[in-house]
C-alpha cells in the first residue's frame, strides 16, 4: 500500500548514504512521494545528486540554513523546478566537536550560537522561508534525540539545542494549525552517522541500547523513514505538536539492567 501518492516532499540533511535523511527520502519515495533534496556545500553535492537521480523526480538544491540568502535562493529554485510542498523533513544539526564532550559550563558563546542557529533556529528559518510554499494540510517533521529532555553524558550542547528544537516544534504547530499544517519531531535512537560520531563515547551508547531496550536492538534510518511516512501521510491527519520516539523503546526504561537478567531474574 502506498501512502504518499501525489505528495511532494522536501528532505533536508542528506550528506551520505548513512544519513537519517537518506533513509527517510528513500521511504517517502517508496510510498509514492516526489522528493526534492537540499544539501550543504560542494563537499556532499555528488552524493546528494546521485540520490536525487536515483529517486527520479525532484531536484537537489544547495541550502546552507545559516544563510538567509541561501535559504531564499533555495526557495526560488524549488518553486521554479518543483512546486508546492506537502512534506518538509528537517534533518540538520551541527555543533563544534569540543562542545560534544567535557563540561557544559565550558561552552563558549560562539559555540552556543552556532549550534542553536544551525540545529534549532534552522527549523524556524525553513518554515519562514517556505511558508507560502506549504499546501494546507502539509506535514513538517524534525529529528531530535532523548538528550533534549534527559541527561545523556557528552551530548551536552546538542541536548540544549534539541530542547529548543522540540519547543519550536510545539510553537510552530500552534502557529500553523489553522492551515491544517502539522509539525512533529521524531526522536531517533542512536544511529552511526557522521554527525553522531562527533559525540564523545557514541559507540558506547550504540552498544548499550540493544542490552537494555525492550526491543533488544538498535534502530536504522529505515525505521525512522517508516515513521516519517506515517507522519507525512493523511493517516496522521490529527497528529501534531508531539515528539515520537523511534528508539526500540529505550526511552521508556527506568532502570538499566541487561535484558537477560531483567527478564530472567525479577529480583534484579
Ligand atoms: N544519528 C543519530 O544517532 C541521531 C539520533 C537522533 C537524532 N539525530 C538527528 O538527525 C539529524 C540528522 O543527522 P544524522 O545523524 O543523519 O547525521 P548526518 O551527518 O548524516 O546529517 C546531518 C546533516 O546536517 C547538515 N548540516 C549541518 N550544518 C548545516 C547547515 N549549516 N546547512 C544545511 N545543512 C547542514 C549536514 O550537511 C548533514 O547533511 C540531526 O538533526 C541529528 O541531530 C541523529
Amino acid at each position: 500500500m502506498r501512502l504518499l501518492d501525489g505528495k511532494r516532499a522536501l528532505v533536508t540533511g542528506v550528506a551520505n548514504r548513512w544519513s537519517i535523511a537518506t533513509g527517510i527520502a528513500r521511504k517517502l519515495h517508496e510510498h509514492g512521494a516526489q522528493v526534492a533534496l537540499t544539501y550543504q556545500g560542494d563537499r556532499v553535492r555528488g552524493e546528494v545528486e546521485k540520490l536525487a537521480a536515483e529517486l527520479g523526480e525532484g531536484p537537489a538544491v544547495e541550502c546552507d540554513v545559516s544563510s538567509d540568502e541561501s535559504l531564499q535562493a533555495m526557495c526560488r529554485r524549488l518553486s521554479a523546478d518543483f512546486g508546492d510542498l506537502d512534506v518538509l523533513v528537517h534533518s540538520i544539526a551541527y555543533a563544534n566537536k569540543e562542545d560534544l564532550a567535557g563540561k557544559v559550563f565550558e561552552t563558549s558563546r560562539d559555540g552556543f550560537s552556532l549550534a542553536l542557529d544551525v540545529s534549532s533556529y534552522s527549523l524556524i528559518a525553513l518554515v519562514q522561508a517556505l511558508r507560502d510554499s506549504f499546501r494546507d494540510g502539509a506535514s513538517i517533521m524534525a529529528m531530535t534525540y532523548l538528550g533534549a529532555t534527559q541527561i545523556v553524558p557528552n551530548y551536552n550542547l546538542m541536548g540544549i539545542a534539541k530542547a529548543a528544537l522540540e519547543a519550536s516544534v510545539r510553537y510552530l504547530a500552534f502557529d500553523l494549525g489553522e492551515r491544517g499544517i502539522r509539525v512533529n519531531a521524531i526522536s531517533a535512537g542512536p544511529i552511526k552517522t557522521a554527525s553522531a560520531r562527533q559525540v564523545g563515547g557514541f559507540s558506547r551508547i550504540l552498544d548499550l541500547v540493544p542490552k537494555v531496550a525492550p526491543l533488544h536492538r538498535n534502530v536504522t534510518p529505515e525505521d525512522i523513514g517508516n515513521v516519517a511516512v506515517f507522519l507525512a501521510s493523511d493517516l496522521a491527519g490529527a497528529v501534531t505538536a508531539d515528539v515520537h520516539f523511534v528508539d526500540a523503546g529505550y526511552h521508556g526504561m527506568g532502570l538499566f539492567v541487561p535484558l537477560d537478567s531483567a527478564r530472567g531474574d525479577t529480583s534484579v
